[in-house]
C-alpha cells in the first residue's frame, strides 16, 4: 500500500482544507496507509538557517519540534498532498515555515542538491482562496511546489479552488471535488 502523507496548514478547523482532509481520509481508507499533519496544531517553528544540516548526510534538523519529528516521514513516503488557503497571493506563514523548514534536505555537495532518501515522490498542492484571480494562485502554487524537489517531490500538480470563503463550501462544488478526486487517484497511480 502506498504511504501518503496530508499536510493541511489551515487554522480554520471548520474550513475547507478541513472538510477536504475528512473527504479524501474516508475515501483513502483501505486504499492507503495515511498520516495527517495539520500544521496548525503543531510547533513548527522557522527555519533559523543555521546550516548544522549541512554537516551531515542524512536530512535532519537541530531544532526539537513537530517538523523534525516528521523528516523521516517527509522521506520515506511516496506521495504528499498539500491542502491550505491562500494568504495574500502566497502560502499561508505556517506553510512557508514547513516548505522553509525542508532546507534540512539539501545537500550542496550533491549534484541535485538533495540528501532526500526518496526522489521519486509525487505532491499535490490543493488550495482555496476566496476572490481569486485562481489562476494566478496556481501558478504562484506551482512555484512554490518545485522548491519541494529537495525533499525528493519531483513530480507535481496543483489546483486551487475559489470563492471558498464559506466553510465546507467546497462540499457543494462539484468541479472542484472532481479535481481533487482526480488528484487523490494520480497520488494512489
Ligand atoms: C490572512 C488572510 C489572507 C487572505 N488572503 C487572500 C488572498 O490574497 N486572496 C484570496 O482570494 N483570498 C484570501 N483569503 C481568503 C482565504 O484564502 C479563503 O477564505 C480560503 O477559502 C480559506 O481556506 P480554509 O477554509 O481552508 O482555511 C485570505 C484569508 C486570510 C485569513
Amino acid at each position: 500500500m502506498k504511504k501518503i502523507l496530508i499536510v493541511n496548514a489551515s487554522k480554520r478547523r471548520k474550513g475547507n482544507s478541513y472538510a477536504l482532509e475528512a473527504r479524501i481520509v474516508e475515501q483513502l481508507q483501505g486504499k492507503a496507509e495515511v498520516a495527517t499533519f495539520n500544521i496548525g496544531e503543531k510547533d513548527v517553528r522557522v527555519c533559523m538557517a543555521c546550516d548544522a544540516c549541512k554537516r551531515q548526510h542524512t536530512p535532519n534538523c537541530i531544532q526539537k519540534d513537530d517538523f523534525t519529528a516528521l523528516i523521516p516521514e517527509i522521506d520515506s513516503c511516496d506521495a504528499m498532498m498539500i491542502l491550505a488557503p491562500v494568504h495574500w497571493d502566497h502560502f499561508p506563514a505556517q506553510l512557508k515555515a514547513f516548505l522553509d523548514r525542508t532546507y534540512s534536505f539539501m545537500d550542496f555537495t550533491q549534484p541535485d542538491f538533495s540528501m532526500a532518501g526518496r526522489k521519486d515522490k509525487k505532491l499535490a498542492g490543493y488550495f482555496f482562496c476566496g476572490f481569486g484571480p485562481a489562476d494566478v494562485y496556481t501558478q504562484m502554487v506551482e512555484a512554490n511546489l518545485k522548491h519541494f524537489a529537495t525533499a525528493g517531490f519531483r513530480d507535481y500538480k496543483a489546483h486551487v479552488a475559489g470563492d471558498a470563503n464559506v466553510p465546507g463550501s467546497i462540499l457543494d462544488k462539484p468541479d472542484d471535488l472532481k479535481a481533487a478526486d482526480e488528484m487523490v487517484a494520480w497520488l494512489l497511480a
